[in-house]
Protein backbone atom coordinates (compact mmCIF):
# COMPACT_ATOMS: atom_id res chain seq x y z
CA UNK A 1 0.00 0.00 0.00
CA UNK A 2 1.41 3.56 -0.70
CA UNK A 3 0.56 6.68 0.03
CA UNK A 4 -1.69 7.59 -3.04
CA UNK A 5 -3.64 4.35 -2.29
CA UNK A 6 -4.30 5.12 1.24
CA UNK A 7 -4.98 8.85 0.85
CA UNK A 8 -6.25 8.65 -2.82
CA UNK A 9 -3.91 11.92 -3.79
CA UNK A 10 -0.16 12.87 -3.88
CA UNK A 11 2.39 13.53 -0.93
CA UNK A 12 3.14 17.21 -0.59
CA UNK A 13 6.12 16.49 1.67
CA UNK A 14 8.86 13.92 1.74
CA UNK A 15 11.89 13.55 4.66
CA UNK A 16 13.88 10.98 5.98
CA UNK A 17 16.28 10.10 8.93
CA UNK A 18 18.76 7.75 9.12
CA UNK A 19 18.84 4.86 12.02
CA UNK A 20 22.43 4.83 13.73
CA UNK A 21 25.20 2.61 15.28
CA UNK A 22 27.15 3.36 17.96
CA UNK A 23 30.90 2.54 17.41
CA UNK A 24 32.32 4.25 21.04
CA UNK A 25 30.38 5.50 24.16
CA UNK A 26 27.74 3.49 25.72
CA UNK A 27 25.13 4.89 28.15
CA UNK A 28 27.83 8.91 28.38
CA UNK A 29 25.18 10.83 26.90
CA UNK A 30 22.37 10.92 29.65
CA UNK A 31 25.79 11.13 32.12
CA UNK A 32 27.29 14.65 29.95
CA UNK A 33 30.02 12.50 28.05
CA UNK A 34 31.38 11.72 25.18
CA UNK A 35 29.64 9.49 21.99
CA UNK A 36 30.91 8.08 18.57
CA UNK A 37 27.59 6.32 16.80
CA UNK A 38 27.92 6.84 12.72
CA UNK A 39 24.93 6.58 10.34
CA UNK A 40 23.52 3.59 8.87
CA UNK A 41 21.87 2.78 5.53
CA UNK A 42 18.58 1.86 7.13
CA UNK A 43 16.29 4.77 7.36
CA UNK A 44 12.62 6.10 8.20
CA UNK A 45 10.96 8.16 5.80
CA UNK A 46 7.68 10.21 6.38
CA UNK A 47 5.08 11.15 3.50
CA UNK A 48 2.96 14.07 4.35
CA UNK A 49 -0.11 16.25 2.80
CA UNK A 50 -2.62 18.19 4.31
CA UNK A 51 -6.11 17.12 6.03
CA UNK A 52 -9.16 18.74 5.19
CA UNK A 53 -11.43 17.02 7.53
CA UNK A 54 -9.86 18.30 10.59
CA UNK A 55 -8.43 14.64 11.57
CA UNK A 56 -5.08 13.20 11.40
CA UNK A 57 -4.71 10.28 9.69
CA UNK A 58 -1.71 8.51 10.06
CA UNK A 59 -0.31 4.88 8.16
CA UNK A 60 2.34 2.35 9.36
CA UNK A 61 3.59 0.64 6.70
CA UNK A 62 5.22 -1.62 9.11
CA UNK A 63 2.26 -2.41 11.44
CA UNK A 64 -0.09 -2.04 7.90
CA UNK A 65 -2.45 -0.36 10.60
CA UNK A 66 -4.20 3.12 10.44
CA UNK A 67 -5.09 5.40 13.21
CA UNK A 68 -7.39 8.22 12.69
CA UNK A 69 -6.70 11.04 15.84
CA UNK A 70 -8.09 14.92 16.42
CA UNK A 71 -6.23 15.71 19.94
CA UNK A 72 -2.64 15.14 21.46
CA UNK A 73 -3.86 12.84 23.90
CA UNK A 74 -1.21 9.76 24.19
CA UNK A 75 -2.64 5.87 24.44
CA UNK A 76 -2.85 4.05 27.77
CA UNK A 77 -0.96 1.36 26.03
CA UNK A 78 1.91 2.92 23.97
CA UNK A 79 1.11 2.46 20.66
CA UNK A 80 3.74 3.68 17.70
CA UNK A 81 0.99 6.38 16.61
CA UNK A 82 1.97 8.02 19.90
CA UNK A 83 5.39 9.10 18.84
CA UNK A 84 3.74 10.60 15.36
CA UNK A 85 1.13 12.42 17.90
CA UNK A 86 4.07 12.85 20.19
CA UNK A 87 6.07 14.83 17.34
CA UNK A 88 2.62 16.67 16.26
CA UNK A 89 2.36 18.09 20.21
CA UNK A 90 5.79 19.16 21.13
CA UNK A 91 6.01 21.08 17.46
CA UNK A 92 2.89 22.58 18.22
CA UNK A 93 3.87 23.87 21.55
CA UNK A 94 7.03 24.80 20.26
CA UNK A 95 5.54 27.07 17.71
CA UNK A 96 3.00 28.49 19.52
CA UNK A 97 2.38 31.18 16.46
CA UNK A 98 2.07 28.61 13.76
CA UNK A 99 -1.90 27.59 13.28
CA UNK A 100 -3.06 24.32 13.74
CA UNK A 101 -3.38 22.45 10.67
CA UNK A 102 -4.17 18.15 9.97
CA UNK A 103 -2.28 15.65 8.34
CA UNK A 104 -2.46 12.32 6.22
CA UNK A 105 0.81 11.22 7.15
CA UNK A 106 2.45 7.60 6.07
CA UNK A 107 5.65 5.78 7.58
CA UNK A 108 7.79 3.66 5.74
CA UNK A 109 11.22 2.39 7.06
CA UNK A 110 13.04 -0.42 6.26
CA UNK A 111 15.10 -0.37 10.08
CA UNK A 112 14.98 -2.90 12.23
CA UNK A 113 12.80 -2.68 15.47
CA UNK A 114 14.27 -3.15 19.17
CA UNK A 115 17.62 -3.51 18.46
CA UNK A 116 19.69 -0.86 19.46
CA UNK A 117 19.95 1.38 16.15
CA UNK A 118 17.26 3.97 17.14
CA UNK A 119 14.56 3.45 14.77
CA UNK A 120 12.16 5.30 17.57
CA UNK A 121 14.32 8.57 17.33
CA UNK A 122 14.85 8.22 13.29
CA UNK A 123 10.73 8.04 13.41
CA UNK A 124 10.87 11.56 15.42
CA UNK A 125 13.34 13.15 13.63
CA UNK A 126 11.97 12.76 9.97
CA UNK A 127 8.31 13.88 11.42
CA UNK A 128 9.56 16.94 12.82
CA UNK A 129 11.66 17.04 9.60
CA UNK A 130 8.45 16.99 7.75
CA UNK A 131 6.75 19.08 9.76
CA UNK A 132 9.89 21.81 9.51
CA UNK A 133 9.71 21.56 5.85
CA UNK A 134 5.57 21.66 5.21
CA UNK A 135 5.69 24.88 7.61
CA UNK A 136 9.05 26.27 6.58
CA UNK A 137 9.38 26.53 9.62
CA UNK A 138 13.34 28.25 10.68
CA UNK A 139 14.37 25.57 12.89
CA UNK A 140 18.11 24.26 13.46
CA UNK A 141 19.04 20.76 12.78
CA UNK A 142 20.38 20.78 16.49
CA UNK A 143 17.13 22.49 17.73
CA UNK A 144 15.49 19.73 15.85
CA UNK A 145 17.08 16.85 17.61
CA UNK A 146 16.47 18.76 21.24
CA UNK A 147 13.00 18.63 20.16
CA UNK A 148 12.84 14.87 19.12
CA UNK A 149 14.32 14.35 22.30
CA UNK A 150 11.28 15.76 24.04
CA UNK A 151 9.00 13.89 22.24
CA UNK A 152 10.93 10.50 23.50
CA UNK A 153 11.56 11.95 27.26
CA UNK A 154 8.73 13.91 27.92
CA UNK A 155 5.82 12.90 25.78
CA UNK A 156 6.84 8.89 25.23
CA UNK A 157 8.69 8.62 28.74
CA UNK A 158 11.34 6.47 28.32
CA UNK A 159 14.85 7.55 30.12
CA UNK A 160 17.30 8.26 27.34
CA UNK A 161 20.44 10.68 26.04
CA UNK A 162 20.61 12.92 23.00
CA UNK A 163 23.11 11.02 21.24
CA UNK A 164 20.48 9.31 18.87
CA UNK A 165 18.41 12.46 18.09
CA UNK A 166 21.32 14.12 17.63
CA UNK A 167 23.42 11.89 14.73
CA UNK A 168 19.61 10.94 13.16
CA UNK A 169 19.29 14.98 12.78
CA UNK A 170 22.62 16.20 11.93
CA UNK A 171 25.13 12.97 10.85
CA UNK A 172 26.79 12.38 7.41
CA UNK A 173 26.62 8.87 6.07
CA UNK A 174 30.00 7.70 6.19
CA UNK A 175 31.71 10.00 8.71
CA UNK A 176 32.05 9.23 12.43
CA UNK A 177 30.07 11.21 14.72
CA UNK A 178 32.33 12.42 17.75
CA UNK A 179 29.47 14.00 20.14
CA UNK A 180 30.34 15.92 23.84
CA UNK A 181 26.55 15.29 25.08
CA UNK A 182 27.48 18.05 27.44
CA UNK A 183 27.28 20.87 25.15
CA UNK A 184 26.37 19.26 22.23
CA UNK A 185 29.54 20.58 20.07
CA UNK A 186 29.90 17.59 17.37
CA UNK A 187 32.83 16.75 15.12
CA UNK A 188 32.43 15.06 12.17
CA UNK A 189 35.44 12.28 11.44
CA UNK A 190 36.35 10.79 8.38
CA UNK A 191 37.06 7.07 9.03
CA UNK A 192 40.22 5.16 6.83
CA UNK A 193 38.64 4.25 3.63
CA UNK A 194 40.37 0.63 4.25
CA UNK A 195 37.98 -0.55 7.31
CA UNK A 196 34.55 -1.33 7.55
CA UNK A 197 31.76 -2.12 9.97
CA UNK A 198 29.75 -4.81 10.31
CA UNK A 199 26.96 -5.79 12.27
CA UNK A 200 25.31 -8.94 13.63
CA UNK A 201 21.82 -9.33 15.16
CA UNK A 202 21.45 -11.44 18.59
CA UNK A 203 18.40 -12.81 20.55
CA UNK A 204 16.12 -9.85 21.32
CA UNK A 205 15.17 -9.72 25.29
CA UNK A 206 12.18 -7.19 24.57
CA UNK A 207 10.66 -7.05 28.20
CA UNK A 208 14.47 -7.46 30.08
CA UNK A 209 15.48 -4.22 27.68
CA UNK A 210 13.90 -1.09 29.00
CA UNK A 211 13.83 -1.94 32.38
CA UNK A 212 17.03 -2.56 32.50
CA UNK A 213 17.99 0.35 30.89
CA UNK A 214 15.63 2.44 33.33
CA UNK A 215 17.64 0.64 36.25
CA UNK A 216 21.04 1.58 35.01
CA UNK A 217 19.91 4.83 34.60
CA UNK A 218 18.96 5.48 37.97
CA UNK A 219 22.00 3.52 39.39
CA UNK A 220 24.23 6.23 37.39
CA UNK A 221 21.71 9.31 39.00
CA UNK A 222 23.01 7.30 41.95
CA UNK A 223 26.66 8.09 41.28
CA UNK A 224 26.19 11.28 40.40
CA UNK A 225 24.69 12.46 43.97
CA UNK A 226 27.43 10.35 45.79
CA UNK A 227 29.96 12.23 44.37
CA UNK A 228 27.74 15.24 44.10
CA UNK A 229 28.68 16.42 40.82
CA UNK A 230 25.79 17.34 38.17
CA UNK A 231 27.77 15.10 35.30
CA UNK A 232 29.55 11.80 35.64
CA UNK A 233 31.28 13.10 32.15
CA UNK A 234 33.32 15.49 34.58
CA UNK A 235 34.59 12.77 36.43
CA UNK A 236 38.28 11.53 35.63
CA UNK A 237 39.60 8.31 35.61
CA UNK A 238 41.79 9.08 38.31
CA UNK A 239 39.41 10.64 40.01
CA UNK A 240 37.36 7.35 39.93
CA UNK A 241 39.80 5.45 42.01
CA UNK A 242 39.58 7.79 45.23
CA UNK A 243 35.98 7.83 44.95
CA UNK A 244 33.56 6.77 47.80
CA UNK A 245 29.80 5.47 46.21
CA UNK A 246 26.84 4.33 47.85
CA UNK A 247 27.49 0.01 46.97
CA UNK A 248 29.35 -1.71 44.76
CA UNK A 249 26.91 -1.80 42.13
CA UNK A 250 26.91 2.00 41.52
CA UNK A 251 30.58 1.47 41.75
CA UNK A 252 30.47 -0.63 38.81
CA UNK A 253 28.05 1.04 37.10
CA UNK A 254 30.06 4.55 37.18
CA UNK A 255 33.15 2.59 36.85
CA UNK A 256 32.17 1.66 32.71
CA UNK A 257 30.56 5.19 32.33
CA UNK A 258 34.26 7.31 33.56
CA UNK A 259 36.49 4.90 31.96
CA UNK A 260 34.41 4.44 28.69
CA UNK A 261 34.20 8.20 28.39
CA UNK A 262 37.97 7.85 28.08
CA UNK A 263 38.10 5.39 25.52
CA UNK A 264 36.15 7.97 23.69
CA UNK A 265 38.26 10.41 23.62
CA UNK A 266 40.97 7.76 22.84
CA UNK A 267 38.86 6.29 19.93
CA UNK A 268 38.43 9.59 18.19
CA UNK A 269 42.45 10.60 18.74
CA UNK A 270 42.86 6.86 17.19
CA UNK A 271 40.92 7.82 13.63
CA UNK A 272 42.31 11.09 13.35
CA UNK A 273 45.77 9.44 13.92
CA UNK A 274 44.97 6.38 11.56
CA UNK A 275 45.44 3.85 14.32
CA UNK A 276 42.40 1.99 13.62
CA UNK A 277 44.07 -1.30 15.56
CA UNK A 278 44.13 0.66 18.60
CA UNK A 279 40.47 1.58 17.70
CA UNK A 280 39.50 -1.64 17.91
CA UNK A 281 41.07 -2.57 20.83
CA UNK A 282 39.19 0.09 22.98
CA UNK A 283 35.95 -1.43 21.02
CA UNK A 284 37.09 -4.50 22.68
CA UNK A 285 38.36 -2.55 26.14
CA UNK A 286 34.63 -1.26 25.90
CA UNK A 287 32.55 -4.40 25.35
CA UNK A 288 34.12 -6.09 28.29
CA UNK A 289 33.58 -3.25 30.21
CA UNK A 290 30.59 -3.37 29.04
CA UNK A 291 29.44 -6.82 29.71
CA UNK A 292 31.56 -7.00 33.26
CA UNK A 293 30.87 -3.64 35.06
CA UNK A 294 27.99 -2.41 33.71
CA UNK A 295 26.19 -5.93 33.31
CA UNK A 296 24.38 -5.01 29.95
CA UNK A 297 25.40 -7.64 27.63
CA UNK A 298 23.96 -11.24 27.50
CA UNK A 299 25.28 -14.85 26.90
CA UNK A 300 24.25 -14.89 23.09
CA UNK A 301 25.65 -11.50 22.83
CA UNK A 302 28.94 -12.07 24.53
CA UNK A 303 29.40 -15.51 22.48
CA UNK A 304 28.87 -13.60 18.86
CA UNK A 305 31.45 -10.72 19.95
CA UNK A 306 34.08 -13.80 20.87
CA UNK A 307 33.48 -15.55 17.22
CA UNK A 308 33.72 -12.05 15.23
CA UNK A 309 37.49 -11.43 16.72
CA UNK A 310 37.79 -15.07 16.16
CA UNK A 311 36.99 -14.93 12.73
CA UNK A 312 38.87 -11.47 12.07
CA UNK A 313 37.75 -8.28 13.43
CA UNK A 314 40.10 -6.42 15.09
CA UNK A 315 37.19 -4.94 17.85
CA UNK A 316 33.73 -6.06 18.26
CA UNK A 317 31.81 -4.98 21.09
CA UNK A 318 27.18 -4.52 21.57
CA UNK A 319 26.13 -1.57 20.47
CA UNK A 320 23.04 0.69 22.37
CA UNK A 321 20.82 0.30 25.38
CA UNK A 322 22.00 -2.96 26.16
CA UNK A 323 20.42 -6.35 26.59
CA UNK A 324 20.72 -8.06 23.27
CA UNK A 325 20.14 -5.91 19.81
CA UNK A 326 23.27 -5.84 17.57
CA UNK A 327 26.63 -6.29 18.03
CA UNK A 328 29.39 -4.36 15.74
CA UNK A 329 32.72 -5.16 14.57
CA UNK A 330 35.22 -3.39 12.99
CA UNK A 331 37.35 -5.33 9.82
CA UNK A 332 40.11 -4.10 7.48
CA UNK A 333 38.24 -4.70 3.91
CA UNK A 334 40.78 -6.77 2.47
CA UNK A 335 40.10 -9.02 5.15
CA UNK A 336 36.52 -9.12 4.80
CA UNK A 337 35.46 -11.73 2.55
CA UNK A 338 37.58 -14.18 5.04
CA UNK A 339 35.79 -12.51 7.99
CA UNK A 340 32.33 -13.42 6.24
CA UNK A 341 33.06 -17.33 5.06
CA UNK A 342 34.05 -17.60 8.44
CA UNK A 343 31.56 -15.85 10.15
CA UNK A 344 28.28 -17.20 8.24
CA UNK A 345 28.98 -20.87 9.59
CA UNK A 346 28.03 -19.48 12.90
CA UNK A 347 25.37 -17.54 12.05
CA UNK A 348 23.05 -17.04 9.29
CA UNK A 349 23.62 -14.65 6.56
CA UNK A 350 20.70 -12.73 7.35
CA UNK A 351 21.48 -11.74 10.82
CA UNK A 352 24.69 -9.76 9.23
CA UNK A 353 24.25 -6.54 7.50
CA UNK A 354 27.32 -4.36 5.98
CA UNK A 355 27.23 -0.86 6.71
C1 LIG B 1 19.78 4.17 23.92
C2 LIG B 1 19.46 5.62 24.20
C3 LIG B 1 20.67 6.50 23.99
C4 LIG B 1 21.88 5.98 24.77
C5 LIG B 1 22.10 4.50 24.48
C6 LIG B 1 23.19 3.90 25.33
O1 LIG B 1 20.04 4.00 22.56
O2 LIG B 1 18.41 6.07 23.37
O3 LIG B 1 20.37 7.82 24.37
O4 LIG B 1 21.73 6.22 26.13
O5 LIG B 1 20.90 3.76 24.68
O6 LIG B 1 24.41 4.43 25.02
Amino acid sequence: MSFENIFNHKHQIKESANARVNLIGEHTDYTGGYVMPTLLGFKNTIKLSKNNEKEFVVYSEHFKEKKIFNDFIKSKDNEWADYIKGCLFVFFEEYKKIKLEYFNIYISSNIPLERGISSSSALCVSTLKALKSYFNAQISEKHLAVLAKKVEYDYIGVSGGIMDQMISSIGIYGKAFFLDCKNLKFELINFPANWKFCLIDSKVQRNLRSSSYNERFAELKIAEKDLNVEHLGSVKVSDFLISKFSNTVVASRAKHVIFENDRVLQAKESILNNKILKFGKLMNESHESYSNDFEASTSDVDEIVKNSIKCGAVGARLTGGGFGGFTVSLIKKDQFLDWYKKIIQLYSPDKIFEV
